[in-house]
């Protein structure tokens, strides 16, 4: 079967660019010899239609509102699945059987203690620091207690690593959140599954017998799976990026933290709850708030509304709301700012602006809700997500490696000065 090629018509010449087919999905333009040949370079700002990779792990189609893990749709992983099992499949491609689930989790079990140095580092952060740079640099500072770089072509080595970040990480989460509120740290319980542990690590109190919650733990785990991998997103890309240049898994996912921590994408859970907040404290008038998201010469936006790729509804957010719900009814919460977040959805899912514009709310709008109503500090908020990432970042990062993708190294159109002679400062 011949290839599909693309021609390109410029300067009176003709060139012809092979087809990149895909098993579903866009097809990619393999230009890596436009340069060469033309002295072009395409200009994609915030990369819009450019791919950076070939991978296999996640796809989304976001005209359809479709999301599959290594095949399997969202919809079937959230309600079957768990977040230890999703871990596996994105690391290993294939669903564990009962013998690799086993030896996956005592693998992360074996891992699950983080050193009493750490302790010392987070005692030096200012309770006010935020989680996210908190949590940044803790990930960071973990090369330095593992220094030994991972080898890649040791499959032995990319798991251990895997397992052994899932664990620590876990506890870094925890221990943010612990000093964001000022508690003493708690440790890993090897009894427990991952999430349990997680949820045990963040609210055990030290004058009272812990009691775990299943309606809790279900909603976590959830989320974490709703989470845990978005093909090429801001920090997934991040990640990639700084792995390409061969640098460690560790500093690697410290970077990608950064990247999440921003309000237009992991940050809009926060965004959210403050917004219902603001809103609340302005006397609750939800259609002033839609009215200056729409008004152009005001730079407010609905947080928690609108998604780069999903542009015709996000199907986490479909299946978050049901979780939103059931969790709400289950504890019996009733909260001023829960009610302003439905009423918002009410109002801008049948303005024209959000309609015309594919505005659908995204499953940070209903993420922050739950955490919310878990008491979960906001600030909190992209802890979670990012926990929830984690094996995402780890799986994206194994790819590149192994697929052995160049470093990445974007080119730009220079619109600067021209070259011109250097003015000693006495005479400029
Ligand atoms: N409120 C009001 N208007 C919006 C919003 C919003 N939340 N989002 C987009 N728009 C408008 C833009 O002003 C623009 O209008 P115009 O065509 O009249 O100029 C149009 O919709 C397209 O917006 P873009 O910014 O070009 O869309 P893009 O795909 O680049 O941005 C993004 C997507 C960043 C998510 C954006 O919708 C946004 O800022 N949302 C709020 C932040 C948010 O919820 N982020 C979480 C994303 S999910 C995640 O990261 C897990």
């Amino acid at each position: 079967m011949s290839q599909n090629k693309v021609i390109l018509n410029y300067d009176g010449q003709s060139f012809e660019y092979p087809v990149v087919e895909s098993t579903i999905g866009d097809r990619g333009i393999d230009i890596s010899k436009l340069r060469d040949q033309t002295g072009l370079i395409t200009l994609d700002l915030g990369y819009k239609n450019t791919g950076a990779t070939v991978s296999e792990i996640t796809y989304l189609d976001g005209d359809q509102g479709e999301l599959y893990y290594r095949g399997y749709p969202i919809e079937q992983i959230a309600e079957k699945s768990n977040f230890t099992e999703v871990m596996y499949l994105l690391l290993h491609g294939e669903l564990p059987n009962k013998e690799q689930f086993d030896n996956f989790e005592t693998g992360i079990k074996k891992y699950n203690f983080v050193a009493d140095e750490m302790k010392r580092l987070i005692d030096v952060f200012p309770r006010s620091a935020h989680p996210m740079g908190v949590l940044s640099s803790l990930t960071s500072a973990l090369t330095a207690f593992n220094p030994k770089a991972v080898n890649v072509n040791s499959k032995e080595d990319l798991d251990h690593a895997a397992e052994m970040l899932i664990a620590k990480f876990s506890h870094l989460c925890a221990w943010t959140y612990r000093k964001r509120m000022g508690f003493p740290i708690n440790h890993g319980d090897n009894s427990l599954n991952y999430v349990e542990n997680f949820y045990r690590m963040c609210f055990r109190r030290p004058n009272e017998e812990f009691v775990m919650n299943p309606v809790v733990v279900e909603a976590l785990d959830k989320l974490l799976i709703l989470h845990a991998d978005h093909e090429q997103n801001c920090s997934t890309s991040t990640v990639r990026m700084v792995g390409s240049a061969h640098t460690g898994l560790f500093a690697s996912v410290s970077a990608g933290i950064s990247a999440l921590w921003g309000p237009l994408h992991g940050g809009a859970n926060q965004a959210v709850i403050e917004m219902l907040e603001m809103i609340e404290q302005d006397g609750g008038d939800v259609a002033k708030y839609v009215e200056k998201a729409k008004n152009k010469d005001d730079n407010f936006r609905l947080m928690g509304f609108g998604h780069r790729v999903y542009k015709s509804f996000d199907p986490r957010a479909t299946i978050i709301k049901k979780a939103a719900d059931d969790l709400l009814n289950a504890m019996g919460i009733n909260d001023k700012a829960l009610d302003i977040a439905m009423q918002l959805e009410r109002v801008a899912l049948e303005d024209d602006y959000f309609v015309s514009r594919k505005l659908y709310p995204n499953v940070d709008f209903y993420s922050g809700i739950i955490y919310r109503a878990l008491g979960i500090p906001t600030e909190m908020f992209t802890v979670m997500f990012a926990l929830g990432r984690l094996p995402g970042w780890i799986s994206q990062w194994k790819e590149m490696r192994l697929k052995g993708d160049p470093i990445g190294r974007p080119r730009q159109v220079y619109q600067g000065a021209q070259k011109r002679d250097y003015i000693d400062i006495v005479n400029r």
